[in-house]
């Protein structure tokens, strides 16, 4: 068997024991005769494990019973469109805080169903920077500060929630769900895809405040994009192989000793590759040092020609999917949870090697 040091920003690399324990239990679930993949979603086996796994994801995050744990299909990109449409119409306002192409399209659906008082736009800077509480303004009365913790394709992150201005945050915590602790009474509202520290493609974690719940728009809203309705019971056929391996991640991130460990192993990580690009000035850190994301590190080399070689002699030493996104170029680095120490420990020992030779 080989397995490659894998950056890819999502779908992305997934814990070694989780994709074993699967492959074992695909054929022949747990003595069923028959895969997960070929039985019912109101099955006592999927039951069980879609309730593991919201359990799981409550007490990992510490979030008490006020808190709805929804397993959802339409990727982060449909929360864009269904947060608005459950708590905005044309007399509402939300704050949004513009970090990245991800936020940028959040508002243009916001806008389809409310009014937005963009708290922040880091646009005119190329998305380099976060900014401080002191950066940030709000409207009155408004429902919701929604914002995106890391920015997957500029490589910023949030160092610590952003001031909400008075109204719950919502985030889309796509990009770096579950890689620290969060401070959840400022939120109202959390979505994340799992892609990328979750689990596979096909399955959106919502986690919702049932009081926040309580401020949704009055005027009908379509069944299936309405909270409530999946709060309240299993409404239509979820993603369940994704959930199922969600809950394997999950229990992976348990056994590791949960998120305070995962906040020192991800820093380590991230430090390691930092120190490496500062070294010199052979690569360039794209962002601003404050804002750099500990799970997409971006950089960039002298010239183009120069990145297509340490792209291509990369994936030759099996160091893969470090091409940077395609809107922004360069090299990008994912290392979401389940990226090894060792990845990064080979990806910067290969950095030293090709600066020594092109440097
Ligand atoms: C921060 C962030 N938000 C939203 C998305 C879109 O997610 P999806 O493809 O699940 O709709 C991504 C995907 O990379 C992302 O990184």
């Amino acid at each position: 068997m080989k397995r490659v040091h894998n950056f890819s920003a999502g779908p992305s690399t997934l814990p070694l024991e989780v994709l074993k324990k699967a492959q074992s239990e695909l054929v022949d679930y747990h003595g069923k005769g028959s895969s997960l993949l070929e039985m019912s979603h109101r099955s006592p086996e999927y039951t069980a494990i879609n309730e593991q796994a919201a359990a799981r994801l409550k007490s990992i995050l510490g979030a008490d019973d006020d808190w709805e744990v929804l397993f959802l299909q339409g990727g982060a990109s449909s929360q864009f469109m269904m947060v608005a449409n459950n708590f905005l119409n044309s007399s509402r306002i939300a704050n949004y805080i513009d970090t990245g192409a991800w936020s940028a399209k959040a508002i243009k659906e916001a806008k389809l169903f409310g009014s937005v008082h963009t708290s922040f736009s880091g646009k005119e800077g190329n998305y380099s920077h976060i900014p401080s509480d002191s950066e940030l303004t709000f409207a009155d009365g408004a429902l919701y500060t929604h914002f995106t913790s890391n920015n997957t394709i500029f490589g910023t992150q949030f160092q610590k929630e952003p001031e909400n201005g008075g109204a719950p945050l919502v985030c889309d915590a796509s990009s770096d769900f579950l890689s620290r602790p969060l401070d959840l009474d400022k939120y109202g509202l959390i979505y994340a895809g799992a892609q990328k520290n979750l689990g596979p493609a096909g399955v959106t974690v919502v986690l919702v405040r049932k009081t926040f719940l309580e401020m949704q728009r009055s005027e009908a809203i379509p069944t299936i994009l309405n909270y409530n309705t999946h709060v309240n019971k299993l409404f239509n056929t979820p993603p369940v192989f994704a959930v199922y391996m969600v809950n394997y991640v999950l229990g992976w991130i348990e056994e590791k000793g949960g998120l305070d460990a995962f906040v020192k192993m991800n820093d380590e990580k991230a430090n390691l590759l930092y120190d490496e690009i500062d070294r010199d000035d052979f690569y360039r850190g794209t962002v601003e040092k404050e804002a750099r994301s500990k799970m997409n590190v971006t950089f960039r080399l002298g010239n183009e020609e120069l990145e297509k070689v340490f792209l291509s002699e990369a994936a030759q030493n099996d160091l893969v999917a470090l091409k940077g996104h395609r809107s922004v170029g360069g090299i990008r680095a994912s290392i979401y949870n389940a990226c090894e120490l060792s990845s990064v420990e080979a990806l910067v020992s290969f950095m030293k090697e090709f600066r020594d030779k092109n440097g």
